[in-house]
C-alpha cells in the first residue's frame, strides 16, 4: 500500500479499447491510458470481434508497462486488480480476465471482476460529486441504452432498455449510412453544430407507450431512406442538417424515457454515462431539464463516459469495500446482468 493509500489496478478489455488505470481511493485517479482499436475497424463501419481480441493481446503488456511507467509506480504498489468480467465480446474479454488473473498470482494480489454498465454508473463517482444511492442512470453506448435504478451500493434495478439497436449503434449505422466512418457519434455531434435540427423531422419511436422502453431501428431505416432518395435525386447531401436531426431525435427520445422514470420513482437524482453520454446535445438536454424539473443532474467527464479503466477500477474498489472477492476461477460471462 503506498503511504496509507489504497491503490487499485483497473483493466478494461470488453469490446474495441485495451484501458488501464491506476486509481487511489475510492476516487482520486493517478494515471489512466488506452490503447484505441478505432483505426483497426473504422474500414469494416463498426467492431470485428477476432479483430478487437487479438489486437488486446498485442497492446496489454506494453500498456502496463507504459501505464507503471507514466505514474512512476511499481507493482508491488498495487493492493486490488479490478476488471471487466462482462458484458462484452468473449475474445476481449477473455484478454483482460485471464490475465488479470495472471497479474494477481503472480503479484499475490486480490482480484476482483467487475460488471461492465457498473463501470459505467461509476464514472459518476469520479466526477467527485457525492452521487449516493437512491438514483437513476441512463446508460448509453454503443451496446446498451439502459435505464437502471441504483437501489443502494451494488444493487440496481432495470427499468427499461431498447427493443432493438443501442442509442450509440443508431449513431455508428447513421454515420456509416452517410459514409462518415466509425465510430459515429463524435462525428455526427461535430457536424450536427452546423446543421438545422429541424430540417428533417425523423421519428422518435415509442412516444405514446407507457413503459419505459426505446427503439432506435426505425429511425435508422428513416435516416437511410431519407439518404437514399436524395443521392436518387441527385441532389447533394445536407450533411449537417441530417446530422443535427439525428441527433435531435435521438436526445429526445432519450429524455422522454428519462423524464417516464423519475415520474415512476420519484427518484430525481439522474445519472448519464457511456458512450453517448459524451454528447453534447444529451448533456445539455439534460442539464436544462434539471434545471426545469428540479432534478440533480451528475455527468461524468467526456473522458469517463467512453470506455476507460478509471471507472472500472471505481467499481471494483466499491465491490471490494463491500466485501466481494473474486478468485481464480473467475471467468469472463458475456452476457452478465447487475439488475436483479
Ligand atoms: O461506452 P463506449 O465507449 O463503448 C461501449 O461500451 O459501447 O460507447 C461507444 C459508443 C459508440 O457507439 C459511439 O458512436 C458513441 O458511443 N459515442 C457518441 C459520442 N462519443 C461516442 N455518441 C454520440 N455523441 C458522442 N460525442
Ligand atoms: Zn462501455
Amino acid at each position: 500500500m503506498r503511504e496509507g493509500k489504497f491503490i487499485t489496478l483497473g483493466i478494461e478489455t470488453s469490446c474495441d479499447d485495451t484501458a488501464l488505470a491506476l486509481l487511489e481511493g475510492p476516487k482520486t485517479a493517478i494515471r489512466d491510458v488506452i490503447s484505441s482499436q478505432i483505426a483497426d475497424h473504422s474500414p469494416f463501419g463498426g467492431v470485428v470481434p477476432e479483430l478487437a481480441s487479438r489486437k488486446h493481446q498485442e497492446a496489454f503488456l506494453p500498456l502496463l508497462r507504459s501505464l507503471f511507467s507514466k505514474a512512476g509506480m511499481t507493482p508491488d504498489e498495487v493492493d486490488l486488480i479490478a476488471v471487466t468480467a462482462g458484458p462484452g465480446l468473449m475474445g476481449s474479454l477473455l484478454v483482460g480476465v485471464m490475465s488479470a488473473k495472471a497479474l494477481a498470482q503472480a503479484w499475490g494480489k486480490p482480484l476482483i471482476g467487475v460488471n461492465h454498465l457498473e463501470g459505467h454508473i461509476f464514472a459518476n463517482i469520479l466526477a467527485g460529486t457525492g452521487l449516493a444511492p437512491p438514483f437513476l442512470c441512463l446508460i448509453v453506448s454503443g451496446g446498451h441504452t439502459e435505464i437502471v435504478l441504483a437501489k443502494e451500493e451494488g444493487k440496481y434495478a432495470l427499468m427499461g432498455t431498447t427493443r432493438d439497436d443501442a442509442a450509440g449503434e443508431a449513431y455508428d449505422k447513421a454515420a456509416k449510412a452517410m459514409g462518415l466512418g466509425y465510430p459515429g457519434g463524435p462525428v455526427i455531434e461535430r457536424l450536427a453544430c452546423g446543421g438545422n435540427a429541424r430540417a428533417f423531422d425523423f421519428p422518435v419511436a415509442l412516444k405514446d407507450s407507457r413503459e419505459v422502453e426505446f427503439s432506435f431501428s426505425g429511425l435508422k431505416t428513416a435516416l437511410r431512406t431519407a439518404v437514399q432518395r436524395i443521392k436518387d435525386s441527385g441532389a447533394g447531401l445536407p450533411v449537417a442538417d441530417i446530422c443535427a436531426s439525428f441527433q435531435r431525435a435521438v436526445t429526445e427520445s432519450l429524455m422522454r424515457k428519462a423524464r417516464m422514470a423519475v415520474r415512476k420513482t420519484g427518484v430525481r437524482r439522474f445519472a448519464i454515462s457511456g458512450g453517448v453520454a459524451a454528447n453534447s446535445s444529451l448533456r445539455e438536454a439534460l442539464e436544462s431539464e434539471a434545471k426545469r424539473a428540479g432534478w440533480e443532474a451528475f455527468i461524468p467527464s467526456r473522458g469517463y463516459c467512453t470506455d476507460n479503466a478509471m471507472m472500472i477500477a471505481a467499481a471494483g474498489y466499491s465491490a471490494f469495500m463491500r466485501g466481494e472477492r473474486s478468485d481464480l476461477s473467475l471467468a469472463p460471462d458475456p452476457s452478465w446482468e447487475i439488475w436483479g
